[in-house]
């Protein structure tokens, strides 16, 4: 297992490339199955959870090319994805286990082929994220749903019919599920308390490309008019919103300044309010960001994470780690998982002043002084929390386990060293 030797210290400034957004790949690689034309996807990352949900399609029969390209300066994959016919209808274990978002698959290949074997997802390190409104908004569209050994089979030998949802949840994987399975179901599906994260705008964009025929996108209302088969498009993957906020941090924490290269403002601006207020920097550009924070005395603020347009809870460990850097105390609460502050005893081994109240909330008090540590920790976002924990330390830190890291953060200490920072991959017994 690889791990990342930082020596902190540095001031990171530079430019820095947003690659497109791994939670908006997922699901569209997933709305490739709906149709048996070309499905070409440009602007693509290069993450070990885009190779295991290619690996997933491939085991269903699809055929797949790759081709490296350039998109807005950055270079990056475009894939085509082409699925004649199903060769399998079951998603087993492994794949799950592995990636979550393999459920994705659920929506369309129900659409498809009126039935499906998934592998159910069990807990995962931060939280229990059941999957019942997925199953249950299926069973309203006409599926008749069975757990058997672990899977769940679901099967509509009718295909589905459209039906008025009301979801208990804004959830961001049942909204993309059902917005697949809506779009070759008979007649009119609404989703109400759709969830609204930019990378469904992202997947309902394409599915209309394809020949859908949904309105309300952006909005939390979403209505799909079923239509009897989708075509094949060219479509491109929107840049990462959450690998941009966690770059953004970089720079605030280690007092710097980085420009974050196609990321999208509008996407982020309650990340980019709290940061104003805690008094970095940040300018508004139309094909970026620029975060400054040189000689910048930041003041602590309170964070509660939220649905879309709110703060993203996949940005909440690393906003801790910054608050360690600032002056008060900052109450954070994370609303969305249960069990999100995995983060929390690592970074108390590098110096951090942090009681967690609860599962919900944290009171962070800034620090004089981070000091290097081995570190490691349970998921993606959290990992890069000790990784800018790291930038900032005295000495040397080790984050192990830096295949959470390698899941969402395309070559992560390229990108790094790039903007001036002192960080190296080390394989296993290497140190
Ligand atoms: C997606 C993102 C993840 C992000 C999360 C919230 C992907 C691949 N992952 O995860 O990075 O942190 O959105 O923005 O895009 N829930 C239920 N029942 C359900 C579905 C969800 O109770 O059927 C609960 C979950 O346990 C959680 C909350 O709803 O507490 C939100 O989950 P959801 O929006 O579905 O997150 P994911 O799609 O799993």
């Amino acid at each position: 297992m690889d791990k990342l030797k930082i020596k902190g210290g540095h001031q990171l400034f530079g430019k820095i490339y947003i690659s497109g957004a791994k939670n908006a790949a997922l699901p569209l690689i997933c709305a490739s199955l709906l149709t048996k034309d070309r499905v070409t996807l440009t602007n693509m990352p290069v993450l070990s959870d885009i190779r295991s949900m290619n690996a997933l399609l491939e085991q269903l029969g699809t055929i797949i090319e790759s081709r490296d390209e350039v998109v807005d300066g950055n270079p990056s994959k475009m894939y085509t994805f082409k699925t004649d016919k199903l060769s399998s209808l079951v998603t087993p274990y492994d794949y799950v286990r592995k990636m979550r978002a393999s459920y994705y698959v659920l929506g369309p290949l129900l659409a498809r082929e009126h039935y499906v074997e998934l592998s159910l997802p069990g807990g995962c390190a931060i939280g229990a994220r059941p999957m019942d409104i997925h199953l249950s908004s299926l069973e309203q569209m006409g599926a008749s749903i069975e757990i058997k050994n672990g899977y769940v089979i679901a099967q509509a030998p009718q295909g589905l019919t459209g039906a008025h949802l009301i979801f208990n949840i804004a959830s961001v994987g049942a909204t993309c599920n059902i917005l697949m399975a809506a779009t070759l179901a008979k007649g009119t599906t609404i989703i109400e308390n759709a969830a609204m994260e930019p990378e469904i705008g992202n997947l309902a964009n394409m599915l209309n490309a394809m020949g859908a025929k949904i309105s309300g996108i952006g909005t939390p209302i979403l209505t799909i008019e079923g239509v009897n088969e989708l075509h094949g498009v060219v479509h491109k993957v929107i840049p990462d919103r959450i690998e941009a906020g966690s770059y953004a941090v970089a720079a605030a924490i280690t007092r710097g300044q980085i420009e974050l290269m196609n990321a999208q403002a509008e996407t982020l601006q309650t990340p980019i309010k709290i940061l104003r207020a805690m008094g970095v920097r940040v300018t508004e550009n139309p094909h970026s960001i620029l975060v400054d924070a040189q000689g910048c005395h930041l003041e602590g603020k309170d964070i509660m994470t939220d649905y879309y347009p709110g703060f993203p809870t996949d940005l909440q460990a690393q906003f801790m780690t910054l608050m360690l850097t600032a002056e008060g105390a900052s109450m954070i609460t994370e609303t969305i998982f249960e069990n999100r502050f995995m983060h929390v005893p690592e970074l108390m081994r590098m110096g951090a002043n942090i009681n967690v109240h609860g599962h919900a909330s944290a009171i962070v008090r800034g620090v004089k002084k981070l000091y290097g540590a081995q570190v490691m920790a349970t998921d993606l976002r959290a990992s890069f929390a000790l990784v800018l924990a790291g930038l900032i330390a005295e000495g040397e830190t080790i984050v192990n386990r830096v295949y959470h890291l390698d899941r969402g953060y395309e070559k992560i200490e390229q990108k790094l060293r790039g903007v001036g920072a002192d960080i190296v991959r080390l394989k296993d017994d290497e140190e």
